[in-house]
């Protein structure tokens, strides 16, 4: 403990009781454990593989003196563009910090201490690490067949009174969808003071048929999108929302103005403006998900279906294995993750990768499997 000088307040007793933590092990702080050793193949964050668009690189270099300018705390040029881009208005659209930082404003709107918060047992831990910093209580729904079970979803909010329902879709963990008409049918049957935060960060990568279509005129459905994967632009921090405008004036009274900072909005309107740049990385993810599907099950694992720029891969056997697993692979020098939950804890699940880093998994797994099943 360094020695410290001074009096200050004790922290307010919630604030005392919280753990400091980052809600999963960073691959740098992996790596800095290894001695700074690098990895060989980053394919476990689920961002995305393929650079950013080159109009954007040609922005950010062009822009690169302006990080001088505070960026505009309105947003307004990437509001309209992303209000042009899905037909509605730019008061229906706010802008944070990516989804992770949206997903603290919400917490903050919408649940005081107690308040309850439904979300599926195992998904993605950052929605965990917001409850807890803002006093929320988390009701877990287990996956039914691994996938999201929106009836014991929606049930599990009328039992206890839960002010949000969290459901990523596509899914992360698991990294499969349910149907935008499930997803309709949810908003539908919600208790009377409950909102679905729908968070979709790996809607680009979805079939159409799960998403249902936008309407902000809903109060009780927030949807959550992000620059972070099929944009390229995970280091930006740009994420967004769609919503009813009383719902995005709510962001209004807490959102942190310049969080956003000047160049990750440039970032994010040059991507906007790149269509084809996307289309094309989303064809080179979805096409290194069929081979990252195709490596698994050469190799006796279960891929499991999906529809976002991870592949989930069931080992077949208990957590213990599949960590065994992930750790061969870090021996070998590739960096992935797996599921903590119990049940889910039998998957790894690997990034879609460039070409050069599904050869390099395809050509490690089997050592690393064997080496697992040794013990
Ligand atoms: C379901 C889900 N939501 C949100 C995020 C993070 O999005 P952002 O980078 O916009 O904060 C991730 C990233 O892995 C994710 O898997």
């Amino acid at each position: 403990m360094t020695e410290s000088a001074g009096s200050r307040p004790p922290f307010t007793p919630f604030m005392a009781s919280l753990p400091a933590e980052v809600p999963f092990v960073p691959m740098e702080a992996i790596q800095r454990a290894r001695g700074g050793r690098p990895f060989r193949a980053r394919i476990g964050a689920n961002e995305s593989r393929f650079p950013p668009s080159p109009k954007v690189v040609e922005a950010l270099k062009s822009a690169a003196e302006e990080a001088r300018l505070y960026g505009d705390p309105e947003f307004w040029d990437l509001r309209s563009a992303l209000a042009a881009r899905f037909g509605i208005q730019p008061r229906q659209v706010s802008v944070g910090e990516g989804i992770d930082g949206l997903l603290g404003h919400v917490l903050r709107l919408f649940v005081d201490h107690g308040d309850r918060v439904v979300l599926p047992q195992g998904s993605y831990p950052t929605m965990g690490y917001h409850i807890r910093g803002h006093g929320g209580e988390a009701v877990h729904v287990p996956y039914r067949q691994d996938r999201v079970d929106p009836e014991a979803m929606v049930a599990a909010a009328r039992k206890t009174g839960a002010k949000i329902l969290y459901v990523a879709n596509p899914d992360n963990p698991m990294g499969g969808w349910i149907t935008g008409a499930e997803i309709q049918a949810m908003t539908e049957a919600l208790p009377p003071n409950c909102v679905l935060v729908l968070d979709e960060a790996y809607a680009e990568f979805a079939p159409p048929e799960a998403l249902p279509p936008l309407d902000v005129s809903r109060t009780n459905l927030l949807r959550l999108r992000t620059f972070s994967k099929a944009y390229g632009l995970a280091g930006a921090r740009v994420g967004y929302a769609l919503a009813h405008e009383a719902v995005c004036a709510g962001f209004d009274r807490i959102r942190n103005h310049f969080g956003v900072n000047r160049l990750g909005q440039i970032a994010a309107l040059a991507a906007l403006e790149d269509e084809a740049h996307l289309q094309a990385t989303i064809a080179a993810s979805v096409a290194a998900r069929e081979e990252l599907t195709r490596i698994a099950r050469a190799h006796g694992l279960t891929p499991l279906p999906s529809a976002t720029n991870f592949v989930t891969m069931d080992c077949g056997r208990d957590g213990a294995f599949a960590k065994r697993v992930l750790e061969e692979l870090a021996a070998r020098d590739l960096f992935i993750r797996k599921p903590g939950a119990p049940g889910l804890d039998r998957c790894i699940r690997v990034s879609a990768g460039r070409p050069d880093e599904m050869a390099l998994f395809a050509e490690t797994l089997p050592e690393a499997l064997k080496a697992a099943a040794r013990g």
